[in-house]
């Protein structure tokens, strides 16, 4: 026996002595110079460059030390922040772990900073397991395993070698019923399977969805804001929002105030995002069997999606599929009607997670809706400055299919990915038609010096009286307010902010109030 209780103690204390796993990539800030590696297990150091050392970890010019540890559902997870990395290069890595155990050597790539260049990420959500009542599965799983399905999606990214994996809420089941720890633990090897043969790995963004817990995504994957985040895609082609459904629409003012400056601050200004997408988990209009309209997403968020110019948005959680025509809400806020300026949504989460019904079928099928169907899938979202193409990529098959060997940014699916093809089409592509809202035709504001170090000067034209100077970092959040009144030049102390990406907004006061942005770039 006591043989016994010291063998258990030797292997509870190897694995906690060696093991780094549950590798995973995320942004906080600029996606083209800087990613967050997390891991589980050991804190540890590390080891990067854009030369492939294989596990000769001192041989890498670059090393970084945990910033931030943390723990949800039991496992431990360690955070390192890379930053200062060069736009569009491969980088490879290894962790060394406190016990000075090597990890496998990962590479990843950082995206472009310029607007110009092509984008390629997946977009999908609900990779959780279906309920089971002794052992069997009471949700409808028809593959007979919900898990091996999402399993066939996750090997799906590792051959398709997105730019990024933009997944939308729902991991786990998180029920009292179940073993939440040993799901996430799951979830999270599963998630290795994404990593390619040559050890290239993907950056997720993220929502929550309502089978997670509130700081899970935080504790996870150390998102920047907890809740809900903004990135900046290439520099000014894409502007990618995370909302966070599970916060009321219309009643969590932080969320509903966040969104709509951030989505002002990048319209009619000097420097607007090429296109805004949003991200959320529960479905606005959901297709799948009894989820239907939610109110508050429509008349809250909506109008001003439809205010701001986006142009897609990303929904999950009632486990269907669908793409829309470009479609605008009517004017009760009770549906979506088609609508060659509005917004194509796509969803609604079927990552594996259990197959639903749909609702509108028949002569109750909804005029905007392009194509609907129930199956394991996830989309590939191709963005260029001029169109935005998306397909659906069906998971079975998936062992069929030639991996992509190239890291270049936006690249196409592998020849042979199979591809929902239903009546109208395998794709969908949206035309970026400059409107009026993106002219640029204003200019009564300069910035210097850019990039700067310790401040930046604002050179306001003589015509503006007064307003106001505002700076936002990377993810929308404001760092600095300030009002002017009868100066031309106002100097501003940024010693405090951390290096990194700012925007600096002028917003003149008056009746015809105008905004000018400037992308401010801090040592
Ligand atoms: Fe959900």
């Amino acid at each position: 026996m006591k043989k016994l209780v010291f063998l258990f103690a030797l292997l509870f204390s190897i694995e906690n002595f060696a093991a780094t796993n549950h590798f995973t990539l995320s942004y906080r800030d600029d996606p083209s110079s800087s990613i967050v590696i997390g891991w589980s297990g050991d804190n540890g150091i590390v080891h990067y460059g854009t030369t492939d050392f294989g596990i000769t970890y001192n041989s890498y010019p670059n090393s970084k030390t945990v910033d931030r540890t943390a723990t949800a559902h039991g496992i431990n997870r360690n955070f390192a922040r890379l930053t200062g990395l060069s736009p569009n290069s491969v980088y490879y890595f290894v962790v060394r772990d406190a016990g000075g155990t090597i990890s496998a050597r990962f590479k990843f790539k950082t995206l472009s900073d310029n607007p110009n260049d092509p984008v390629g990420f997946i977009s999908g959500g609900d990779t959780r397991d279906g309920f089971k009542l002794f052992g069997a599965y009471i949700e409808n799983c028809p593959s007979g395993n919900c898990l091996e399905q999402k399993r066939k999606g996750n090997r799906l990214v590792a051959k398709i070698r997105p730019d990024f994996v933009a997944f939308n809420g729902d991991f786990v089941m998180n029920q009292v019923t179940s073993n939440t720890n040993a799901e996430w633990n799951e979830w999270l090897n599963d998630w290795q399977l994404t990593i390619s043969q040559d050890g290239r790995m993907y950056p997720m963004t993220f929502t929550q969805g309502n089978h997670e817990d509130n700081q899970d995504i935080y504790n996870f994957f150390d998102v920047p804001m907890e809740e809900y985040y903004a990135l900046n895609i290439n520099n000014g082609l894409l502007r990618l929002y995370m909302l966070n459904s599970e916060l009321n629409p219309c009643t969590n003012t932080a969320q509903l105030n966040w969104i709509s400056t951030d989505l002002q601050n990048h319209t009619n200004t000097l420097n607007p995002p090429t296109w805004k997408f949003i991200q959320y988990h529960v479905s606005t209009f959901a297709m799948g069997n009894g989820y239907g309209l939610v109110t508050d997403q429509m008349n809250c968020w909506v109008n001003l999606f439809e205010q701001y110019g986006v142009k897609l948005c990303m929904e999950s959680h009632s486990h269907v599929t669908k793409w829309t025509l470009p479609c605008k809400k009517n004017t009760n806020g009770t549906d979506f009607v088609p609508d060659p300026e509005g917004i194509v949504y796509i969803g609604e989460g079927n990552w594996g997670a259990p197959h639903r019904t749909l609702d509108y079928t028949g002569t109750n099928r909804k005029p905007y809706i392009k194509d609907q169907e129930v199956f394991d899938n996830f989309f590939y979202v191709q963005v260029n400055p001029n169109q935005t193409t998306i397909q659906c990529v069906k998971f079975d098959g998936e062992e069929n299919v030639t991996a992509n060997t190239t890291d270049d940014l936006g690249k196409d699916l592998p020849s042979n990915a199979v591809l929902w093809n239903p009546a109208n089409g395998n794709n969908i592509v949206i035309s970026n038609q400059i409107g009026g809202l993106n002219q640029n035709t204003l200019s009564f504001s300069s910035v210097l010096p850019n990039p700067t170090k310790n401040y930046v000067k604002v050179k306001i034209e003589n015509s503006v009286t007064s307003g106001t100077i505002s700076i936002y970092n990377a993810l929308g959040k404001e760092v600095l307010n300030q009002k002017f009144e009868n100066t031309q030049e106002v100097k501003l102390d940024l010693e405090k902010m951390s290096t990194g990406t700012y925007y600096l907004f002028v917003k003149t006061d008056g009746k015809n109030s105008k905004i000018e942005s400037h992308r401010i770039i801090k040592h």
